[in-house]
């Protein structure tokens, strides 16, 4: 999977790129990374990305023409290389809210741009250029890169061979085995610290009574924690 980032910060993505599971998985081809600098895309001799919003107020405005020439270049650069185009993701606070859902779904892609926003955002002519905008929840961030790393570590653990345990992707919070509902608890050794013991459930070895305390546990939690979600009621 590739993917491609159009960023006024390109160094912002050094070490998160090179660390961890994202790393592993650049070192292993199972995904790969493209960064696109919206400066070499800017206009004049200044190489300017933004100006003053029509009809006054504070701040700039990313212009439409260099996101736009940044977006038909990724596209440019994967047809030459045998790629197919990609899936344009603008990162917005207006967006539909990122989800584990949409990890999946862009997981599903073979290259997927991820659009990093600046000042006060984007030329609102820039939106009819991209398939879908998301948003990583309802805060302002000062830009997309950090939107667009999380979207990146959530969709590279989904890929086939990246995580060492593929059934640890499986059973977490949000997946279809536990119906969409938060992961149980979790406990490792010490068996008991300060007076807080693991339930004595874990340690038994009875294997069909420790899946139907976690199946519990997780309706329990995610019903007192985030009732909004399915797995709640299953
Ligand atoms: C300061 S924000 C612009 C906010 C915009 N004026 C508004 O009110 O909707 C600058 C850029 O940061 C990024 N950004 C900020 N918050 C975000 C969020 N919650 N999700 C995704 N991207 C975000 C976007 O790329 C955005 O264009």
């Amino acid at each position: 999977m590739l993917f491609s980032i159009v960023t006024l910060f390109p160094e912002l993505f050094g070490p998160f790129l090179q660390t961890s599971m994202v790393g592993r998985a650049l070192e292993q081809g199972a995904a790969r990374v493209r960064l696109s600098e919206l400066r070499s895309f800017g206009l004049g001799k200044h190489k300017s990305v933004d100006d003053t919003p029509y009809g006054g107020g504070s701040g700039m405005v990313l212009r439409v023409e260099p996101v736009v020439a940044a977006l038909e270049s990724l596209d440019e650069a994967a047809a030459a290389a045998g790629e197919p185009p990609a899936h344009r993701v603008l990162l917005t606070p207006q967006g539909a809210r990122f989800a584990q859902q949409s990890a999946r779904s862009l997981a599903g892609r073979p290259h997927v741009a991820l659009v990093c926003g600046r000042y006060e955002g984007f030329d609102e002519r820039v939106r009819s250029y991209v398939h879908e905008e998301l948003s990583l929840g309802d805060f302002v961030m000062t830009g997309g890169e950090v939107a667009a790393m999380a979207i990146i570590e959530a969709t590279v653990r989904l890929l086939p061979n990246v995580l060492g345990n593929e059934a640890s992707t499986a059973s977490e919070s949000f997946s279809d085995a536990l119906f969409g509902a938060l992961e149980y608890p979790q406990y490792t050794r010490p068996a008991e610290f300060r007076g807080a013991a693991v339930p004595a459930i874990l340690t038994s070895g009875d294997h069909a009574k420790i899946d139907a305390w976690r199946r519990e546990q997780s309706r329990e939690r995610t019903a007192a924690r985030r009732p909004d979600l399915g797995g709640a009621k299953s």
